[in-house]
């Protein structure tokens, strides 16, 4: 089996600036399964191929996510610090405790109407702000509207509040760029987190007093009143949620519109109604990958082909790989906007799978819809900025100048 020492896929500059599509691609085609080592000792074994990520995704008994889903959350053999209260640090049955209620709280049929609502007006009024000539960058100043109407409702707060949120849960995930946690990453982690735990919890609080229990946030607070729920496990939730939620799809947004400005014949296809807004979606959604990996412990041998992971190691599952198969799509490094039967695991698989898959999938669907409505469109000045981080996919600036849709091409 391929071992790796000092491996690029530790490192965040080379997802910034070098071409881990091309390494993955690599690795899938040649060393389906490979050993990724650090010089701190820490390693990894990687799963590029579609299928076995897959198998691993939903085999819950022998890969465990109680000790970290991200390299550098935690290590062995002390498990994660939310370890068994948070739903992405915990494994069955405690999982589904959690899962449930969050789900049936935040991601109703009622809610997501909810949420689309507040999502189409919140980016109707960003791009409705901007005129022909205008130069912004799209990563700051529109991508955001996406996950704040998400926030508005299921948190139950106002734009300046969402806002806020929004910066800490960033350093959160980003410490590890400067952009968003200056020159002491570590110390901006630790900060931002407490941030944003205070925050829910004082929400959690107000709740409480209030008795309001129309969303998420009020729901859970009823679950802490009856005794259904721990506080801290309620608190740790509105967390993962809130991360869970910013970090992604201002990005998959950000990656979107460069996409489109490259692929401008395709997207008039959707802007002329010939190519649904779901369809293009689900192929924004393979082509960016977001979320490049989750990681788990293997807590039994795992066999996977000819090899056998064995239990107390830690295995990455390369979702940006998995989007890439050739033995699952076609023309895989083709972007295709009309592609059929789209089998993208961007959300992951199993128990695991993202809980608000729905509502990112609604706030793409509803950007590009009133992307396409628009009499006007963003075409990139510069090549943009990539977040240095080997976990998130993502730009930190994409400076565009707003063009008239008829010059544009659409
Ligand atoms: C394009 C956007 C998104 C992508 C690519 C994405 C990706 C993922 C992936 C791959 C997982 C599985 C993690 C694992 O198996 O360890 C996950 C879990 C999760 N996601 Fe998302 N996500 C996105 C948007 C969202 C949104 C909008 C929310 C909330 C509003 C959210 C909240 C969560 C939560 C709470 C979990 C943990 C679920 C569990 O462990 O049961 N995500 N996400």
């Amino acid at each position: 089996m391929l071992v790796v020492e000092d491996s690029p896929l530790y490192s965040p500059e080379f997802f910034a600036d070098d071409d881990p599509w091309a390494y993955l691609a690599d690795l899938r085609a040649h060393h389906p399964v490979s050993v990724h080592r650090r010089d701190d000792g820490y390693q990894f074994y990687a799963l590029t191929r579609y299928a076995d990520i897959y198998a691993a995704y939903v085999d819950h008994k022998r890969l465990s996510s109680s000790y970290g889903t991200m390299v550098d959350g935690s290590y062995l053999p002390q498990k994660d610090s939310a370890s068994g209260r948070m739903l992405i640090v915990t494994d069955q049955p405690a999982h589904t405790a959690i899962r449930k209620p969050i789900k049936t709280s935040g991601f109703s049929r009622e809610m997501l109407a909810r949420v689309g609502r507040t999502v189409r007006r919140n980016i109707h009024d960003a791009l409705g702000k901007l005129s022909v000539g205008d130069r912004l960058d799209f990563s700051t100043v529109v991508a955001p509207e996406l996950p704040k109407g998400v926030l508005e409702v299921l948190f139950g707060i106002g734009p300046g509040d969402a806002h806020r949120l929004l910066e800490a849960t960033r350093t959160m995930i980003g410490y590890r760029d400067e952009v968003y946690a200056g020159t002491s990453p570590l110390d901006a982690l630790v900060d931002a987190q407490l941030e944003v735990l205070e925050f829910i919890d004082d929400l959690i609080g107000h709740r409480l007093g209030s008795g309001r229990t129309d969303d998420m946030i009020g729901f859970l607070a009823q679950c802490v009143a009856d005794g259904t729920m721990p506080r801290d496990v309620a608190v740790l939730n509105g967390l993962n949620v809130a991360v869970g939620g910013n970090e992604t799809t201002p990005h998959t947004a950000s990656l979107t519109v460069h996409t489109i400005d490259g692929e401008r014949d395709q997207w008039r296809r959707v802007a002329d109604g010939d190519v649904g807004c779901d369809v293009a979606t689900q192929e924004f959604l393979r082509w960016t990958s977001t979320n490049s990996y989750v990681q788990r412990l293997a807590v039994e041998d795992f066999p996977v082909g000819e090899h056998v992971i064995p239990a107390g190691s830690f295995v990455t599952l390369w979702n940006m790989s998995a989007n890439r198969d050739p033995d699952v799509f076609e023309r895989p490094d083709e972007f295709l906007i009309d592609r059929s039967d789209n089998k993208q695991l961007a959300f992951g698989a199993g128990v695991h799978r993202c809980v608000g898959a729905p509502a990112a999938t609604l706030e793409i669907q509803t950007f590009l819809e009133e992307l396409a409505a628009w009499d006007k469109a963003f075409a990139v000045l510069a090549p943009p900025r990539r977040l240095r981080s080997n976990f998130m996919l993502g730009l930190t600036e994409l400076q565009v100048e707003v063009v008239d849709a008829k010059e544009f091409g659409t």
